[in-house]
């Protein structure tokens, strides 16, 4: 099946005080899902929002809320964040011990599950947890911060996974975060991405509109 690209946006980079008017301009721009960054501090060193904020903002968004969990001990959380109002929740590799047994929570909680991985940490037994994943996070920059330069190596990690997934004729998505641009775009897409996180980028620009639509159609759809 032809893969079709997703763009999500992702409030880090937008204007904290004004947030519900910059998820209007998400919306109206044409993307997709709605990129919500929640750090604790200690997995990485930055804090954002927690459930509060994304309860506040749920009614303000029609589009799916895909919450990427940069804490450490993200299995205490998932009920918390899901009853705020995630759609998809996504937490880290290199932050849990037992991730299967945590999919399969989030799979009991009717959430789409995904798994992230840093930029240095690798495929090795991955194909143990792909069955069990919505999808994949692939960090293309250090989390922590936005607007940082995509760590260019990693691309070909983008294309590694999408072959695994292919073979294992799966239908997992890869999601890829950090430094993703109107210049990148088409290529990390060729690389077997099927959801771009844009967080400055996105924020930056002065037509939300045209960035979104000439990505898309870069891509092929
Ligand atoms: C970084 C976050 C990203 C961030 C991306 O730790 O996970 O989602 O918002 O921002 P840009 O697109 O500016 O790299
Ligand atoms: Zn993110």
């Amino acid at each position: 099946m032809k893969r079709k690209v997703k763009i999500a946006p992702s409030i880090l980079s937008a204007d904290f005080a004004k947030l519900s008017d910059e998820i209007r301009k998400i919306l109206s721009a044409g993307a997709d899902w709605i990129h919500l960054d929640i750090m604790d501090g200690n997995f990485v060193p930055n804090l954002t929002f927690g459930p509060p904020v994304i309860s506040a903002l749920r009614p303000h968004a029609t589009l799916p809320f895909d919450t990427h969990l940069m804490i450490e001990r993200p299995e205490e959380w998932f009920q918390k964040y899901k009853d705020a109002g995630s759609d998809r929740i996504t937490f880290h590799l290199e932050a849990v011990k037992h991730a299967q047994r945590h999919l399969i929570n989030l799979k009991e909680l009717k959430i789409a599950a995904g798994i992230s991985l840093n930029p240095q940490t690798g495929l090795d037994g991955l194909e143990y947890l792909l069955p069990y994943c919505d999808q994949v996070l692939i960090m293309t920059v250090n989390p922590g911060f936005g607007g940082q330069s995509l760590i260019e190596p990693v691309v070909n990690k983008i294309s590694k996974l999408r072959k695994m997934i292919d073979e294992m004729n799966l239908s997992v998505l890869i999601e890829v975060d950090g430094g993703v641009d109107a210049n990148n775009a088409q290529r990390i897409f060729n690389a077997g991405a099927d959801v771009l996180v844009m967080g400055s980028a996105f924020f930056k620009s002065k037509d939300q509109f045209s960035l979104v639509r000439d990505i898309k159609s870069a891509c092929g759809n």
